[in-house]
């Protein structure tokens, strides 16, 4: 089911602080920000060689990464997305299994234009595990 690494995901306190971090202190290429109304959050991507870095901030007061910043004032690992082929039939396949999906369960758009679910930590060793379809 899975595919490769799409990105790993940081949630910061403060996106220009952390992006400046990544652009300066680790001379790495970060693009501009983009704001993801229906996701909460406002993202920044680190490009790498192999993989991408996302790095997260809070948008407005319901943002779903506000709790974990709260637990996490300085930042922290996120989430963790993988590339799937096919986000409906993984979401089915998981489900048949008895894995949870965030949320209603259908894939919403994410900051690359493409269709992504969450699934539930407590179901993969701790880890928010978002899946891309690319
Ligand atoms: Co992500």
């Amino acid at each position: 089911m899975l595919g490769r690494v799409n990105h790993v995901a940081i949630a910061v306190p403060n996106l220009a602080s952390a992006a400046e971090s990544y652009r300066v202190t680790l001379g790495a290429s970060v693009t501009e920000p983009q704001v993801l109304p229906e996701h909460g959050v406002t993202v920044v991507f680190v490009t790498l060689p192999n993989t991408k870095v996302e790095l997260l901030e809070p948008l407005g007061d319901t943002s779903p990464i506000a709790a974990f910043l709260a637990r996490n004032p300085s930042g922290g690992m996120h989430h963790i997305c993988y590339e799937v082929e096919d986000i409906v039939a993984a979401r089915d396949t998981l489900k048949a299994s008895g894995a949870r999906v965030l949320g209603d369960g259908e894939p919403k758009i994410g900051a690359h234009g493409k269709p992504v679910l969450f699934l539930h930590p407590k179901d993969f060793q701790g880890t928010l595990i978002e899946l891309e379809q690319v």
